[in-house]
């Protein structure tokens, strides 16, 4: 099957020009050709069918190209324009650069570099669909209604997040492993008017000292052994969008220094240069260490703690909102059984308590892991107990036990003082005892001697 044709619609009031362009293109097989004579005959083509490209002259009678290509812009933001220039109108060509041209090409122009210009025009503007089309996915991924939480305190970290989305205060995330900070952090790049810029995270626990400075902020040639080329850094690629510093508490102290000049100056200089970077950028930071305590031992820097944390979210451990869990569960299975293409609806009550019951050291992920696991193993409709791991079906045992054991003591309590009272009415003695309770006088006595009650072996 041959692969579909881009649709090319070439603008010009010069006829033989038209019919020039369309035989060049056609020649190449991989491209349908409309042609139109003035501007108002290419917007009527445009609403008819929208074409993959679009080649306009300048110059034309009626509405001329500049006019034209405002109205395609109009129509359809998208639609790469490639304005044609004759002699004399180079100036145009520019001001149609900046009106949002893709590009322009100065008549006459052999047909070789029009079939260049064509070809990069398509190659670029497919890219940008396919980049517009994964930053609308991520938009969706990371809406807040992704984000599941009915519990008090995680209604109270999305009135925080609402709170700051659109303004470019630092954010620190405190949170144990797995409760979400750098979904959180995601979600606010996202929702923000950043959301077409980058975001990028970096891990400050992952690399060495000078291998992280180097990631941060780039370097120049030569600037250190193995520094072959110049690399600009991660706070200049995230420039307009956010930059996310993942286990901030584990940042050496020389790159804490140069942290905080780049919060307070938005500047700074790559290793082994002296030219200023500029960057807009925000600064979400995340840490499972408690930051206030490596401040007092010294290992983080207090003025570097303050400027970090301008906005701080403190993100709950799953334990602390256990009626999060059903719906996270919920959440999971959902996205898991669809994944898996399985057909699971839910997950049985005694499953259920066993994942109340945990008490989840890992926290979110352990729980989303758990379920992964479970929708994997699950050969019903449902999740019961033995689809969980081990861990979590322990906990629950032991729960059982426990409430048996605290029972059976129950029991013994409510035996021993009946016991007691028998005896003491029978004034001790064990064969008027056993009589009255109605049990064999070698269980009267057992039982006394176990619970050390008096008695008169009679
Ligand atoms: N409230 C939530 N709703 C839905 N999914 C969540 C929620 N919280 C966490 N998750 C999921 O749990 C997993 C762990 O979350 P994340 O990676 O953000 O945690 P973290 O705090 O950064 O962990 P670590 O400290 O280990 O890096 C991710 O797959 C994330 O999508
Ligand atoms: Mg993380």
């Amino acid at each position: 099957m041959s692969r579909p044709k881009y649709s090319i619609l070439v603008v010009d009031d010069d006829k033989n020009i038209c019919k020039m362009i369309e035989i060049n293109l056609r020649k190449t097989k991989e491209y349908e050709v409309r042609t139109a004579l003035n501007g108002e005959s290419c917007l009527k083509a445009i609403r008819e069918e929208i074409p993959d490209l679009v080649l306009l002259d300048i110059q034309m009678p009626g509405i001329d190209g500049i006019e034209t290509l405002k109205r395609i812009r109009d129509e359809d933001p998208r639609i790469p324009v490639i304005m044609m220039s004759a002699h004399g109108t180079i100036e145009k060509a520019v001001q149609s650069m900046k009106l949002g041209a893709y590009d322009f090409i100065t008549k006459p122009f052999p047909a070789d570099r029009l079939l260049v210009t064509v070809k990069n025009a398509l190659m670029t503007s497919s890219l940008k669909r396919e980049v517009d089309e994964l930053r609308t996915e991520l938009k969706k991924k990371y809406h807040f209604d992704n984000i599941v939480g009915q519990s008090g305190k995680m209604q109270e970290v999305f009135r925080a997040m609402e709170k700051i989305i659109d303004s470019n205060v630092t954010v620190l995330i405190q949170g144990e492993s797995g409760t979400g900070k750098e979904l959180i952090a995601r979600a606010i790049h996202y929702q923000s008017k950043r959301a077409n810029k980058p975001f990028v995270a970096v891990n400050c626990s992952a690399l060495p000292e000078s291998l992280l400075e180097s990631e941060l902020f780039g370097h120049e040639r030569g600037a250190f052994t193995g520094a072959t080329g110049k690399r600009i850094g991660k706070f200049e690629v995230a420039n307009g969008g956010t930059i996310f510093l993942d286990e901030i508490g584990l940042m050496t102290q020389v790159t804490q220094a140069k942290l905080l000049r780049v919060l307070q100056e938005r500047e700074f200089e790559r290793v082994g240069g002296n030219e200023l970077v500029k960057v807009d950028v925000r600064v979400i930071s995340a840490t499972n260490v408690d930051l206030e305590e490596a401040v007092k031992n010294g290992s983080f820097r207090e003025d570097l703690y303050y400027r970090i944390s301008v906005f701080p979210i403190k993100l709950p451990p799953l334990r602390e909102r256990k009626e999060d869990i059903p719906l996270l569960a919920a959440h999971f299975l959902d996205k898991f059984a669809k994944q898996e293409n399985k057909n699971i609806e839910g997950i049985a009550p005694d499953a259920m308590e066993l994942l109340m019951n945990y008490h989840w050291p890992g926290n979110v992920r352990e729980l989303e892991n758990a379920i992964e696991r479970a929708v994997l193993l699950a050969n019903s409709n449902e999740i019961t107990p033995k689809d969980l791991p081990q861990n979590v079906r322990a906990i629950g045992e032991r729960k059982v036990y426990e409430k048996e054991s605290t029972l059976s003591s129950w029991i013994e309590k409510l035996e021993e003082e009946a016991l007691r009272q028998a005896l003491l009415e029978c004034e001790g003695n064990i064969s008027k005892t056993a009589k009255k309770l109605g049990i064999g006088r070698a269980t009267i006595y057992r039982k006394a001697k176990k619970y050390g009650l008096p008695m008169v072996n009679k």
